[in-house]
């Protein structure tokens, strides 16, 4: 083989790989879309047992096992698998390489331990060693009542907990904190900024909670997301560190989102989904709306939210608890509520041995002034809107309600 050949076929190696990536991802997203659908049918049927026992279609095999295989293939394939962890492509990988190296075989093993560890429904019991009073009696209980509530929900619900997700993009909203051994899922519109700030002093990157800025919270690069890490990192630290999420009544998240975005100066929400929304849902929108994109009206946020064809996507700030965090399978030692925010949080920092004088702040850092989200608010957004899309609404986030045991919310037809 002289040195064009094996240029060329370094080339169509390189090339070969890289499509049969973009194919497989795109095979991921799919079946998850897929199962995501299934579910909502099936709640809607209340008929849920069925949730990703279904056999997921095999990836089709002649793609990856044409006969010449050498080794850069079986690192290919093992980097493709380790990257989605999903099932069918392990065993694929596994099927056409005979002699693994021994950094494949470490892969390999890590792969199947995710599979045993993290993704079969387990509740850890929460390590209270620290707590010596009776001063969180009550807080625990609920605490407990919701740890097991959930639970049962996803045992009883999702059978077989195959994740259909790519691995990366499940544990993309997950913050990491190493001194205390934490991991938080990060839901906005759920007291999120002011956890990154406790993150920040737990972590030695602030003093104190009080002097950090809303835009150091956000936009500075302190604190570490799981996906920064090598798949080991992430299987440790899933296995190992104590699981926290902060949660909030769907209805109460997506007003509150609602105003925050669009109900304000915004430079980036008005431009980008305020533009499109106007564009595509409001009938003679002047020329000023249009160019702004500013004086989004809720009912049109909602025909966006439920548009199946959706001018632009979807965003963090609305989109479900369930698609954010995976509570079903992250497994969450600790599940607290935006609506007893600072009890539970203060709990939590007590049981994780935090500083003694840390407490979880209780300010509202952006238009402090306005009313707080509440359910009167709410109900006053959602009279405004028809009720076909009220109920619309509801089962869209249909998930997070049974999750984590919120009621449906109550207006008047
Ligand atoms: C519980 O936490 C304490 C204090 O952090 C620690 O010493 C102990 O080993 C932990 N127990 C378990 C079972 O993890
Ligand atoms: C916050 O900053 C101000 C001014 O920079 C300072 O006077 C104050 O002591 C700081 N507060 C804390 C709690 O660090
Ligand atoms: C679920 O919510 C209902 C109504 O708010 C409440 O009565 C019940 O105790 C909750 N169940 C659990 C397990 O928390």
């Amino acid at each position: 083989m002289n040195l064009k050949q094996m240029y060329v076929s370094v080339l169509m190696f390189g090339v070969g790989g890289l499509l049969l990536f973009m194919y497989l991802q795109a095979w991921i997203d799919e079946q998850y879309a897929e199962s995501e659908e299934n579910l909502k049918q099936q709640i809607s049927n209340q008929d849920i047992k069925f949730y990703y026992t279904e056999e997921p279609k095999r990836a089709p095999k002649m793609l990856i096992t044409s006969q010449k295989l050498d080794r850069s293939h079986a690192v290919l394939t093992e980097t493709v698998s380790s990257q989605a962890n999903a099932n069918p492509f392990l065993e694929i990988a596994t099927s056409l390489t005979p002699e693994l190296s021994e950094e494949q075989q470490k892969i390999k093993l890590l792969l199947k331990q995710f599979k045993q560890v993290n993704l079969s429904p387990v509740m850890r019991p929460l390590n209270k060693s620290l707590i010596k009073d009776d001063h969180w009696k009550a807080i625990d209980e609920v605490q407990e009542k919701r740890r097991a509530f959930l639970y049962n929900f996803c045992k009883k619900y999702i059978k077989e907990r195959r994740p259909l997700i790519h691995l990366m993009r499940m544990v993309s909203r997950i913050y990491v904190e190493d001194k205390h051994k934490l991991l938080y899922c990060e839901v906005p519109k759920a007291g999120c900024s002011n956890w990154k700030r406790v993150l920040l002093v737990l972590n030695g990157l602030a003093k104190s909670t009080y002097n950090i800025t809303h835009d150091t919270v956000h936009y500075g690069r302190h604190l570490k997301k799981l996906d920064s890490y090598d798949l080991k990192g992430i299987h440790m630290r899933l296995k190992t560190y104590t699981k926290v999420i902060f949660v909030r009544d769907p209805m109460e998240r997506l007003v509150s989102a609602f105003r925050d975005k669009f109900e304000h100066p915004n430079s980036y929400y008005h431009p980008v989904f305020g533009k499109s929304i106007i564009k595509k849902y409001r009938h003679n929108a002047d020329g000023e709306a249009l160019t702004t994109g500013s004086g989004v009206q809720f009912k049109e946020f909602i025909q966006y939210l439920l548009d199946s064809h959706r001018p632009i996507g979807m965003d963090i700030h609305w989109e479900q608890i369930s698609k954010l965090c995976h509570p079903c399978i992250i497994n969450y030692d600790f599940i607290g509520k935006f609506e007893t925010l600072e009890e539970d949080a203060n709990y939590f920092l007590r049981l994780i041995g935090a500083p003694e004088d840390l407490t979880f702040p209780n300010f509202k850092d952006r238009h402090s002034t306005e009313e707080r989200t509440n359910s009167e608010v709410v109900r006053q957004y959602l009279a405004e809107i028809p009720a076909t899309e009220r109920q619309l609404t509801y089962d869209f986030y249909s998930l997070d309600y049974l999750m984590f045991n919120y009621s449906a919310p109550y207006v008047e037809p």
